[in-house]
């Protein structure tokens, strides 16, 4: 027997289904899934068939008024905690309606260095807070082995602060609604570097067209709206080297040249 039928034999049919999702969403499959509780006794519910996919214009509530809302949930905010309050009342997003509730950050609020990921997945859905599951504890030792630590000196949040579906990549739409909300996110926080994790961080908020194998390679600045240059530095995702542990040998060699830039800036 392998380890995997031996696994799968002492569950019952609840747990094999829970566990053959996760193998399925671990080797690369996008799993589809049906509403949450919660997201169904919303007073727009969205049907089965358009909740599981990618979302069809149907579902999308209206991109543009989405995009309008942020900005102005964005614009009104004047603290991290007046803007994670406000996100509360977000209305035009269909990520609010299917997941089960918002992540908006861990870590220290007063650290010097922000970490901003995609997306949150199952496990940060239900606990609320970013990278807890299998990649965060990856993410976690990543950024330990170079002295970083979300109990002592880096604040965490994601691009988008609510679960896509079946944690499938976001689409170009969620991502611009996303925007101006990760971008007040980064001025109210004002950190005095930024570590993106991942294609999708790094690409959005650098506004690059360019994917994450490119991105890593070089030093960037994120330029806020008063001119203020952060310095910013993009790595692997830790999914993905989940799935491509020899990439890991690359994103040792990126995290040292983080650290050094880091002791060259006092900041570690
Ligand atoms: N992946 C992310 O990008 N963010 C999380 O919070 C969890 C997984």
């Amino acid at each position: 027997m392998t380890q995997a039928t031996e696994k799968i034999s002492n569950l019952d049919s609840g747990q094999i289904v829970t566990f053959l999702l996760d193998w399925w969403r671990e080797n690369g499959v996008e799993v589809l899934e049906a509403p949450r509780a919660s997201a169904q006794q919303t007073p727009n519910p969205v049907t089965k068939a358009e909740n599981i996919a990618r979302p069809s214009a149907a579902s999308i509530i209206n991109p543009n008024n989405a995009v309008d809302e942020a900005k102005e949930i964005a614009k009104s905010a004047n603290s991290l905690a007046e803007l994670a309050q406000k996100l509360k009342t977000f209305e035009n997003f269909h990520l609010v309606k299917t997941a089960s509730q918002m992540v908006f950050c861990d870590g220290i609020e007063t650290a010097e260095i922000m970490v901003i990921g995609e997306a949150p997945g199952r496990e940060e859905d239900e606990q609320g807070k970013p990278f807890v599951g299998q990649a965060g504890q990856l993410l976690d030792a990543m950024l330990g082995s170079i002295g970083l630590s979300r109990k002592t000196n880096f604040y965490l949040t994601n691009t988008i602060n609510w679960r896509p579906p079946g944690n499938r990549t976001p689409t170009k739409d969620e991502i611009a609604i996303s925007l101006p909300i990760i971008k007040k996110h980064i001025e109210l926080k004002a950190p005095k570097f930024i570590i993106l994790v991942g294609g999708v961080a790094a690409s959005s908020i650098l506004e690059k067209s360019d994917g994450i194998t490119k991105l890593r390679k070089n030093a960037h600045k994120y330029i806020l709206d008063n001119g203020t240059e952060i310095p910013t530095y993009c790595i692997y995702h830790p999914a993905f080297l989940l799935r491509r542990p020899e990439q890991k040998q690359d994103t040792w060699r990126d995290l040292l040249a983080i650290k050094n830039v880091l002791s060259q800036m006092g900041l570690s």
